[in-house]
């Protein structure tokens, strides 16, 4: 099988042709083994005739004003290796104008309630772009199933909601986190850490064992433990929360979610684990 690269919407639909059964995976580049575990659960997921297509587009609309949409890294030629050794038929690596027509500027899919806490907080507009850019890639390049990370936990939540909720005829698939040695969770923004701060980002692994550990005594102490772990290592934090799994209140009992997101030096990282949650109310 050759790997076939579309850089336009034309290119994709001539090298789709034949409905095949299709899993999608959503990238940004600077592709590493998380977006690779995405392609081996595709294969997975697919009859043996079955298709998988990677998209490779760093989305402007999801980046807000100074943050790093610029400097983001780019690296097809490697991206595509990546795609070879994993079996991908299709890599779309399309410009930005060819995503996005000048005519139908501001309009976008709105992420509700739920896209303005956490990332969206910190982010504004952030989950408008994303949810747009997905909405889009769905419809170009027409999946049965499409898959996501746990790594970006709201962000996977709320796409299997837009799903759901705009009737796009896919499956949404989520797949769990992929990490280092160390625990650090696999990232395209690993690469900008210095020695020292990729030294200080191993506590956020250890942070979020300490408030799954913690989670026996309720939500509330699973928070203080993550949060006391990372600011006893001197880690700057934006935010710890505990939610549900459907990043709302969390329950006193049950299934929970504890998301983090801190600033080492002018990088952004965030990660999140589940929570069995077993507090006294
Ligand atoms: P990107 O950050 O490139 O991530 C692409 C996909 O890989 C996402 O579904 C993300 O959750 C998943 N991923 C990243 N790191 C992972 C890890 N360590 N383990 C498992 N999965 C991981 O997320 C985006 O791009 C964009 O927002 C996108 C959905 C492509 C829209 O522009």
């Amino acid at each position: 099988m050759t790997l076939v690269v579309a850089r336009t919407r034309d290119e994709l639909a001539a090298a789709t042709g034949q409905p095949v059964p299709t899993a999608v995976v959503m990238t940004m580049g600077a592709l590493h083994e998380g977006h690779a575990e995405l392609m081996r659960e595709a294969r997975r997921r697919l009859p043996p005739q079955g298709r998988i297509v990677v998209t490779d587009f760093v989305n402007p609309t999801q980046f807000g004003a100074g943050e790093d949409f610029d400097r983001y890294p780019r690296t097809l030629e490697a991206d595509l290796e990546v795609c070879r050794m994993h079996g991908v038929d299709i890599v779309f690596a399309p410009s930005v104008e060819e995503v996005y027509d000048a005519g139908a500027l501001g309009i976008s899919v709105h992420p509700g309630p739920r896209g303005d806490i956490l990332e969206g907080a910190s982010r504004p507009g952030h989950f408008a772009g994303v949810l747009t850019v997905v909405g889009k890639l769905l419809h170009l390049t027409r999946p049965d199933v499409a898959l996501f990370g746990e790594k970006d936990y709201q962000q996977l939540v709320l796409i299997t909601d837009m799903v759901r909720a705009l009737d796009f005829p896919v499956i949404v698939v989520g797949v769990p986190t992929v990490r280092e040695p160390d625990g650090l969770a696999m990232s395209s923004r690993n690469r900008f850490l210095s020695q020292d701060a990729r030294e200080q980002a191993a506590v956020i692994p250890r942070a979020l064992a300490a408030g799954q550990a913690a989670a026996a005594s309720g939500p509330e102490h699973a928070a203080e433990a993550a949060r006391g772990t990372l600011e006893a290592a001197g880690l700057d934090v934006d935010y710890v929360a505990v939610t549900g799994p459907d990043l709302l209140a969390a329950p006193r009992q049950g299934d929970g979610r504890l998301l983090i997101a801190v600033r080492l030096g002018d990088v952004r990282l965030i990660d999140n684990v589940a929570l069995q949650i077993a507090g006294s109310s």
